[in-house]
């Protein structure tokens, strides 16, 4: 089976008979650190938007104990002191600069400031029985999905989810894409990050931080595929949906004259096929267990909850400073659309 087109469902009316772990996390910061692919580099390649705890550095060490290190998280959930981060977008006008696009909050989460909306399931997003038993991740847990040198449609297609959908309204799922939305999208463009559901049982990490995981043996987590017999452990399927607000940019009139789209990756890459991911695993004690095994959807009484303003609030500080926000010549790093200084 090849990756899916599954996820066109709205998740407004009655939330709370539906079982789902689907919770917003506010901007944390924009920094150019990555502590998975780059620990220790100040600063690392590209820049990032981060979300979760404060503890987020450069160096997060595997050994250290990541609820302990926070003082807040920017998490809806207060005990997921994780860190979530994507690359993030910007235009490219046509005299050559670029410029940021912002990210908007999700379908039900007005007021909490960008940011992504996180998804642990035990089942495919169609079942919001979610009965399945699945594995929560442990202390020290890392993983990375995508390929940042992808450029081709065949280069991405073994990561069979990562997807963008050009949003008409705020509730658009379907169509979804591998490469960048052809055209303007009026509410803007929402991409869509799906890790593998499959843990090898021993590892935290691994040299290219995916080969500890793997995508089900046939079928997909979705349909309920078995497991691989080298990556045995049933994990819940971790999935974020990052907005980007691209409605400032759809003048068509601003837009490359041979008929490609202006968005571009804070890594040069303005295909879309290199959409990319990463996570460390940050829940305190058996916190994500817990809700795992009492299915909720956004009120979750086996956890503890805060406020937006609580979460807007843990808003952390760059430490690699650099203009990110003007019409930018370069992108930050030296990249250009394409390719690298
Ligand atoms: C990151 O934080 C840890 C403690 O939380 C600290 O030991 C380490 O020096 C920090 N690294 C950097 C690069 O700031
Ligand atoms: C480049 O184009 C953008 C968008 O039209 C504009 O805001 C900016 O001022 C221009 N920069 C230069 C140096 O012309």
């Amino acid at each position: 089976m090849k990756w899916t087109l599954f996820a066109s469902v709205v998740l407004l009316a009655s939330a709370h008979v539906l079982a789902l772990l689907r919770f917003p996390c506010a901007q944390l910061v924009l920094d150019r650190l990555d502590p998975l692919v780059n620990p220790g580099a100040i600063p690392s390649p590209h820049l990032h938007q981060i979300v979760g705890g404060n503890s987020f550095n450069a160096t997060m060490d595997p050994k250290k104990d990541m609820p302990k290190e926070s003082t807040c998280t920017t998490c809806q959930f207060s005990e997921d002191f994780s860190n979530y981060w994507t690359a993030i977008l910007y235009f490219k006008a046509k005299n050559g600069t670029y410029k940021r696009v912002p990210q908007i909050p999700n379908s039900g989460f007005d007021g909490v400031n960008g940011g992504m909306t996180v998804y642990y399931m035990q089942d495919g997003l169609y079942d919001f029985a979610q009965k399945s038993k699945v594995t929560a991740f442990q202390p020290g847990f890392r993983m990375y999905i995508g390929d940042v040198n992808a450029r081709s449609r065949k280069d991405v297609e073994r990561f069979r989810q990562l997807t963008y959908t050009c949003l008409d309204t705020i509730n658009t799922r379907d169509p979804q894409t591998l490469d960048f939305p052809a055209k303007p999208c009026k509410t803007g463009i929402m991409t869509a990050l799906r890790f593998p559901t499959c843990w090898d049982g021993k590892n935290l990490d691994s040299p290219d931080h995916m080969a500890h995981m793997s995508y089900p043996e046939s079928g997909s987590f979705e349909t309920g595929g078995p497991c691989p017999a080298t990556h045995p452990v049933r994990m819940g399927q971790l999935f974020y949906e990052v907005i980007w607000d691209t409605s400032k940019f759809n003048n068509k009139d601003d837009w490359p004259a041979d008929g490609s789209q202006p968005f571009v990756w804070s890594f040069g890459d303005s295909t879309g096929y290199a959409n990319h991911g990463d996570y460390l695993f940050g829940w305190q004690g058996d916190a994500l267990q817990r809700a795992l095994d009492n299915p909720c959807y956004q009120t979750c009484t086996t956890l503890k909850s805060q406020n937006n303003a609580a979460m807007n609030k843990c808003a952390g500080k760059r430490v690699v400073n650099e203009d990110i926000d003007g019409w930018i010549k370069e992108l930050p790093g030296g990249y250009q659309a394409n390719y690298r200084k």
